[in-house]
């Protein structure tokens, strides 16, 4: 494929993305991500997990499979269509430890302190409502759990919207919201041509000041510069 068509093909996959009936490539459970993603969650038998804004429940499955019968996985979708083919999709692979929640744009409709770590995979540039949806994120973890955000920049760096969110813009949003920093992954393996980081965050423990409630003047993480970066 010459330079040329490469670029159109490009271009045609960055404005598909933000179209509303597409959902991505989606996650695939047999590649490097599940990988990574055992390492960022600390992933084993018996965590209580969510998938928020679930698509079409790649990510709910496979994450339900590694917490075994004696987890759970809240997986949450706020289109209708995409929550009714959700529903279908776990009742399809036999699994009863995935529990399926309709999401509102300001909350996640998680329960409180429910989850040890909670991911959104080419979510967060989707939110309409950040600041709401990231303290209902931090009312549903439990204090030390983990928030896992995977997402794409977008192709202008200033640019937020259907089709990105730079790394600095959520790791600013999220921090004002009173999670702590843990590490920024700028290369983020993903599935087809877009490319991902992973941005990670932690609840503080019970009684930690949340100093992060006014954000942080110290340097930026969301350079590309900082690979694996810890901030
Ligand atoms: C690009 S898709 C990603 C799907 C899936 N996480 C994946 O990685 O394949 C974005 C999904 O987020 C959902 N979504 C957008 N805003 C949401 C919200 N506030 N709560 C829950 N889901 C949301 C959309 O309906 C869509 O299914």
């Amino acid at each position: 494929m010459s330079v040329q068509n490469l670029g159109a093909v490009t271009l045609l996959v960055l404005t598909c993305a933000g179209c509303g009936s597409w959902s991505g490539f989606g996650f695939d459970a047999g590649g490097p991500e599940m990988t990574r993603l055992r390492q960022v969650l600390a992933l084993k038998e018996g965590m209580v997990l969510a998938d928020v804004g679930a698509g079409k429940g790649q990510l709910t499955l496979a994450l339900a499979r590694e917490v075994g019968s004696g987890g759970r996985v809240f997986s949450t979708e706020i289109d209708p269509a995409r929550l009714a083919r959700l529903r279908e999709a776990v009742g399809r692979a036999g699994l009863d430890n995935v529990t399926v929640v309709e999401a509102q744009s300001r909350e996640t409709g998680l329960p409180p302190s429910c989850c040890d770590a909670i991911v959104l995979r080419r979510v967060y540039h989707h939110l309409t409502d950040p600041s709401s949806i990231n303290a209902s994120l931090l009312r549903s973890l439990r204090p030390g759990g983990v928030l896992v955000i995977i997402d794409l920049p977008p192709p202008f760096s200033w640019l937020r919207g259907s089709l990105g969110v730079p790394a600095k813009v959520v790791i600013d949003e999220i921090k004002a919201s009173g999670f702590e920093m843990v590490q920024l992954i700028s290369e983020w393996p993903g599935r087809g041509p877009l490319e991902s980081y992973c941005a990670v965050f932690r609840r503080p423990l019970a009684g930690a000041s949340i100093h992060q409630l006014v954000p942080s003047k110290g340097r930026a993480c969301g350079s590309r510069a900082e690979s694996e970066a810890h901030c």
